[in-house]
């Protein structure tokens, strides 16, 4: 078995969470890391003392030495660097999205899909078990005929203004994660939709957005996703969930970040079942990634750059068709300021930024 070396290009939280995995790992080599803050330098060093550290990404791109690279700087950088690892033969690892705008995204599957290499997104629920459960149930006939998906992520998360501008507003930000499985779940393309939104603290974007529609199939869904959930609560909490509703029976999960439950009332089958949430499920893209290069074949659980694709484009769409429909505004600049400064200090929360405990 080949020991894969790979190159960290954006060793912010994402990248660091990679990091921590690749280290786990005995099929993993991290040789380079490209890390333009280097005021952070001397704690990426104490933490992959084998890795050299540099600050332009072309020494990753074009070393011969590196397999697989890991994009996992922001948005805006993606599809040049996505241009240059497909022009040098990488593999590539991306975070999403995997380009800043639907036109930059669609460049990038055109380039991957038309290279001989392995390229995947880190849609990270695609690779957690609770929503391969949900899809197998929906699979299985259990529930009968799939009517209804319906997913929701309310949490106080990060706020407006906090950074990530070149991936969007919270419905894109983190809500095309959730267009995404709703696509896995179901199986069929989007078809119509329509979006409410609330510019929440009178910022530019809204960050809370519904939408809901069907899918060219016939199943109607429901997507909730903010982080405006409970933001200056004394103490916080969130409302994550998916269920599907179908002619016979039901399927759910939701989770506490720690613990995931999918419970399934099917026509034969009742069953509750409680696992370790799994976090990004890193460790498991990585794997996927590794059997996918090593044996030549592409793992179907891989995730595609077209999914990811896909998911920003309709969360997009949703965030454009929101804009169309009052879009009234909820609360003020002032308590904005104050999630900005409470979010400063916090050790213990929900999408925090780096350096911190997170959710
Ligand atoms: N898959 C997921 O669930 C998930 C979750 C959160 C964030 N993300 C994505 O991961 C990406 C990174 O997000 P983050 O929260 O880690 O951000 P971050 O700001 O913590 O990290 C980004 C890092 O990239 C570095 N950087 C900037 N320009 C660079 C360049 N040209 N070359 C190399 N490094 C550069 C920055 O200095 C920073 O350290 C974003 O695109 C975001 O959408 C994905």
């Amino acid at each position: 078995m080949k020991i894969l070396k790979v190159g960290i290009i954006g060793l912010g939280r994402m990248g660091g969470f990679f990091l921590n995995e690749f280290l786990k790992s005995d099929r993993w080599q991290v040789t380079k890391i490209c890390e333009p803050d280097t005021t952070r330098h001397e704690e990426i060093a104490k933490r992959a003392p084998e890795a050299e550290l540099v600050v332009d990404e072309d020494d990753v791109l074009t070393d011969p030495e590196v397999d697989v690279v890991v994009l996992s700087a922001l948005a805006d950088t993606r599809l040049r660097q996505i241009e240059k690892a497909v022009s040098y033969n990488k593999h590539i690892i991306s975070e999403k999205p995997i380009g800043d705008t639907p036109e930059n995204e669609w460049k990038a599957v055109e380039l991957v899909e038309n290279a001989p290499i392995r390229a995947t997104v880190n849609l990270y629920l695609r690779n957690s078990w609770y929503l391969q459960e949900l899809i197998k149930v929906a699979d299985s006939g259990e529930l009968g005929e799939i009517a209804v998906v319906r997913l929701c992520h309310n949490t106080p998360g990060l706020s407006p203004g906090e950074g990530h501008e070149a991936e969007g507003p919270a419905f894109h930000d983190c809500g095309m994660h959730y267009c995404d499985a709703a696509h896995a779940i179901v199986g069929s393309d989007f078809k119509t939709y329509h979006a409410q939104a609330v510019r929440f603290w009178a910022y530019k974007d809204p960050w809370w957005l519904e939408a809901h529609g069907t899918f060219e199939n016939g199943v109607a869904f429901d997507i909730t996703q903010g982080h405006v959930y409970g933001q200056l609560s004394a103490v916080q909490t969130h409302n994550s969930y998916m269920e599907i509703i179908g002619t016979k029976g039901i399927a759910r999960m939701t989770h506490d970040f720690k613990t995931a439950v999918v419970d399934i009332h099917g026509v034969t089958r009742t069953e509750r079942i409680e696992r370790p949430y799994g976090g990004k499920n890193i460790d498991k893209l990585i794997e996927l990634m590794a059997d996918s290069i090593e044996s030549g074949v592409r793992s179907r659980h891989l995730p595609t750059f077209r999914e990811a694709a896909m998911a920003s484009e309709f969360a997009w769409k949703c965030l454009d068709n929101a804009r169309q429909n009052d879009l009234p505004v909820r609360g003020t600049a002032e308590e904005l300021e104050q999630i900005h400064q409470r979010r400063a200090t916090m050790t213990d929360g929900y999408g925090l930024l780096r350096k911190q405990t997170t959710h």
